[in-house]
């Protein structure tokens, strides 16, 4: 019998020769009954050169801003293309009679996975629709408050105002400090802009910009005790950060599915506390008798189950890697390219690496350099995709690697971010 060294030798070699959709299921076997440390599992290159290989990603250019939308696994494209080609043998009768009442077991596995009842969690088309779910269907009279910071994402901040215009409600932005480096002073800063005309906070928990973790359980507890409702943007933390959505005690939680997942493209998801869905209005409308019932937000009219049972693909996938074990390889990925990049004193980081307030994301500035020209540079001249933070308070490069990187590859970001440091 092969022993478990020998396996994963074994696997390796395979991996390399056979592109196969089982390369996915080896590479969650490799990880099956290890007993270390997430950050000793972090560091052992024989199990995640089996994951990287379950990916069909171009390796001819180098893609460093997995936090926009990541590949997805062979075998989660495959089991869409599968339940694609199935939907268009007899579309009405296997859509809507075979697949989608599948969806309810994708339901129940993302919703018992995350630590929540499977009545409260609906399958959205990516976090934009879900957030502005909430953002777009509460009742908010003329002059009420929502709250949220200047590091919230754009679109979401586009939804508020358009309620602005339309509602007459108010925005209010708190400043989010670059880098964040106080958790507690955050959530005062937070407490200080509620006022009694407060009726939504929106917290991102991880920031799109710097990659900032925010410590939204404790923002989530100071805002329940001034009876404020909290929407929680998880577009960044789901199935980046290991945690449970019922230890958030959030009111509502968003995210896609396509990025930290590696779900299909065009996935997302919808938490809403049970008791919070009968006064949530959806998107598009539902029936009265719907009213409590967390499917009325799904109701889009035609759409492709595929995508969303590929979820279930990429939920295996995750669970066999195992929450912590990612959490920590994020991690450990981002510190392969910023330690030796922060080695040179022009170098630094608009993100603060405190463990409580980081993991796989962060943002690069140089001084003294054109960030701009260096992200053009990066991408014409060596085919490496970043993402170029253009703000008044951030000028850099986001750099977000996922578990389809290797470490050559942040090797080489790293050399080539060198050969063009001014002289
Ligand atoms: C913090 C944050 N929220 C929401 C979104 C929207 O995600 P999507 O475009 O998948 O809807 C993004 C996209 O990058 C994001 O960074």
């Amino acid at each position: 019998m092969l022993g478990r060294r020998d396996f994963l030798r074994w696997n390796a070699a395979a991996a390399g020769a056979l592109l196969l959709p089982a390369t996915a299921c080896r590479a969650v076997a490799a990880f099956s009954g290890d007993t270390r440390s997430p950050e000793d599992i972090a560091r052992d290159e024989s199990l995640w050169v089996q994951v990287q290989q379950s990916f069909s990603v171009d390796r001819s250019a180098l893609n460093l801003n997995n936090g926009g939308v990541s590949p997805a696994p062979r075998l989660v494209q495959d089991a869409v293309k599968r339940h694609l080609d199935f939907s268009h043998q007899l579309p009405v009768h296997n859509m809507n009679r075979v697949l989608w009442p599948q969806a309810e077991a994708v339901r129940e596995r993302m919703a018992a996975a995350w630590g929540v009842d499977s009545g409260e969690i609906a399958l959205m088309r990516n976090a934009s629709e879900a957030l502005q779910t909430v953002q777009l269907g509460l009742d908010l009279q003329p002059g009420d408050e929502v709250l949220t910071s200047t590091h919230d994402y754009p679109r979401m901040i586009t939804a508020f105002q358009q309620r602005e215009r339309r509602d007459g409600i108010v925005l209010k932005q708190i400043e989010m400090p670059v880098p964040m480096t106080d958790q507690a002073a955050l959530v005062e800063l937070y407490r200080a802009a509620i006022t009694p005309a407060t009726k939504l906070l929106l917290v991102c928990h991880i920031t799109p910009f710097t990659g900032q973790v925010l410590p939204v359980k404790e923002i989530v507890a100071m805002a329940r005790e001034h009876g404020v409702p909290t929407l929680i943007d998880g577009a960044h933390s789901f199935a980046h950060l290991d945690f449970n959505l019922a230890e958030l005690d959030c009111d509502y939680f968003a995210t896609s599915l396509h990025k930290w997942l590696h779900a299909p493209h065009g996935t997302g998801l919808l938490y809403v506390r049970r008791e919070k869905i009968r006064e949530l209005w959806p998107l598009m409308a539902a029936r009265e008798e719907q009213e409590n019932d967390i499917r009325k937000f799904e109701e889009i009219g035609t759409a492709s189950p595929a995508p969303y049972l590929g979820i279930a693909e990429a939920l295996s996938f995750h669970e066999g890697i195992g929450g912590a074990n990612k959490e920590a390889r994020l991690r450990h990925l981002r510190d392969l390219w910023a330690e030796p990049l922060l080695d040179d004193p022009r170098v630094s980081l608009y993100t603060s690496r405190d463990e409580q307030l980081s993991c796989g994301i962060a943002t690069l500035r140089v001084e003294g350099m054109d960030m701009l020209g260096l992200y053009n540079t990066l991408w014409r001249r060596h085919r490496i995709v970043t993402s170029p933070i253009n703000r008044d308070d951030v000028l850099g490069l986001r750099i977000s690697p996922s578990i389809s990187n290797t470490p050559q590859e942040l090797e080489r970001f790293v050399r080539v971010v060198r050969e063009h440091l001014p002289a």
